[in-house]
């Protein structure tokens, strides 16, 4: 699965470096470095909605305060 999060500009003023922090603990927390493939993109130009998050092509508004739940509900619940 792959999970791209977006670090344009708009997104990063609203942590998107935080999230991706977190991801990035929390996926190897979990052990699925070879599940879950972790990137970045510039500017999805959805600003207002961010930070814009796809996961295989989903899009989801996360903050770094619903980026555990997101984790533990759309990527560890759907690897196992
Ligand atoms: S900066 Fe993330 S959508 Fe524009």
């Amino acid at each position: 699965m792959k999970c791209t999060i977006c670090i344009g500009s708009s997104c990063h003023l609203k942590g998107s470096r935080q999230i991706v922090e977190q991801l990035q603990y929390l996926v190897k927390e979990n052990h699925l470095e070879d599940k879950v493939e972790l990137g970045g993109t510039f500017c999805m130009g959805n600003c207002v909605n961010g930070v814009n998050v796809t996961l295989d092509d989903k899009l989801y508004s996360l903050s770094p305060e619903t980026t555990k739940d997101f984790f533990d509900k759309e990527i560890l619940a759907k690897v196992q």
